[in-house]
């Protein structure tokens, strides 16, 4: 029998218990409070599924594998309370954007996933808009899990090297999620004059800063990404777009301010970077 929490009763967290439920019955979506919350698919509105959340208080039960999946301003209050859930051999998976958490987390099994969920959570409702995956780097306890999950909705595909798709995420996430929380506009503020040039420099900026910690990208990748870009509704917000519209800690840390550290590390001239960061930094004080 193989127990299971997911701490964050968010999106990410929510779809997950939603994928894993049917097959695994000691499984504990982990939330601040107990309640109930509903998971929708965008494709089937009228079709709700009924999740119950323990609060965290209340859970003390050790489990083989955990899920975090709060945003990283929350995730020091849940690192304070994870020796009430794991024992030696607990697979930890930290399920968020950015990097540089995982030093954190005091925690032999430890892995950042690379989330492609996507959806939303507005008061007790989520709804799941596409994908069901996590990209974890291949190892034996990764193997492991991805047996395991072989036959529920959750995909978990494992990567040689997981930097290569963290660095990835974390290229896409940096310039749309900047320009959309500093305009607190949604994609839309792509049309405006010059937005797409300061994304192109924010994203030349993070090749070079990958490069420097010896993850190394193909040359089109910044125009691959801006195509991306190009591709979302005028209407979509980002994260941090919604983050900073609701008043919500930002995940700097992990996006931005990460990528500032390393290129001041290496010493590197990052002049867009330097700009942004700390007008992002400004809009939490
Ligand atoms: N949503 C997406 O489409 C998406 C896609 C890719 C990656 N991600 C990443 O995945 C991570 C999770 O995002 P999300 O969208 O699922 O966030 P979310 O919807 O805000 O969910 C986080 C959940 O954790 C709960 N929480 C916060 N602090 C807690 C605590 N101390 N104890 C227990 N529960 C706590 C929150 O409760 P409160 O609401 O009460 O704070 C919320 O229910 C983030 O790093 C995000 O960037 C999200």
């Amino acid at each position: 029998m193989t127990k299971i929490a997911i701490i964050g009763p968010g999106a990410v967290g929510g779809t997950i218990a939603h994928d894993l439920l049917p097959t695994f019955t000691h499984l504990t979506l982990v939330g601040r409070q107990s309640q109930t919350i509903t998971y929708t698919e965008s494709t089937a509105p009228n079709t709700e599924t009924i999740l119950n959340v323990t609060a965290i208080d209340e859970f003390d039960d050790l489990v083989d594998i955990l899920f975090i999946a709060v945003k990283i301003p929350q995730l020091d209050a849940i690192i304070q309370k994870l020796p009430n859930f794991i024992h030696e051999d607990t697979i930890i998976i930290l399920a968020q954007n950015g990097t540089g958490q995982l030093p954190r987390i005091p925690h032999k099994h430890v892995f950042q996933a690379v989330v492609y969920i996507s959806g939303q959570k507005r008061q007790q409702h989520i709804t799941h808009f596409r994908d069901h995956q996590l990209i974890l780097q291949h190892s034996p306890s990764t193997q492991q899990l991805q047996h395991l999950f072989s036959n529920t909705q959750l995909d978990i595909t494992l990567v040689e090297d997981i930097d290569q798709s963290i660095w990835y995420k974390l290229l896409v996430n940096l310039a749309i999620n900047t320009v959309t929380a500093l305009s607190r506009q949604t994609a839309q503020v792509l049309k405006v004059e010059g937005i797409q040039t300061l994304c192109e420099r924010l994203l030349q900026e993070g090749v070079k800063i990958a490069q420097a910690e010896g993850v190394i990208f193909h040359q089109d990748v910044i125009s691959e990404i801006m195509t991306i870009y190009q591709g979302y509704p005028d209407q979509m917000g980002t994260s941090m777009y919604y983050d900073i519209i609701e008043g919500k800690p930002l995940e700097i840390a992990g996006i931005q301010g990460f990528l500032y550290q390393v290129a001041h590390k290496h010493q590197l001239a990052t002049p867009t970077l330097d700009t942004v960061y700390p007008l992002l930094l400004a809009q939490q004080q």
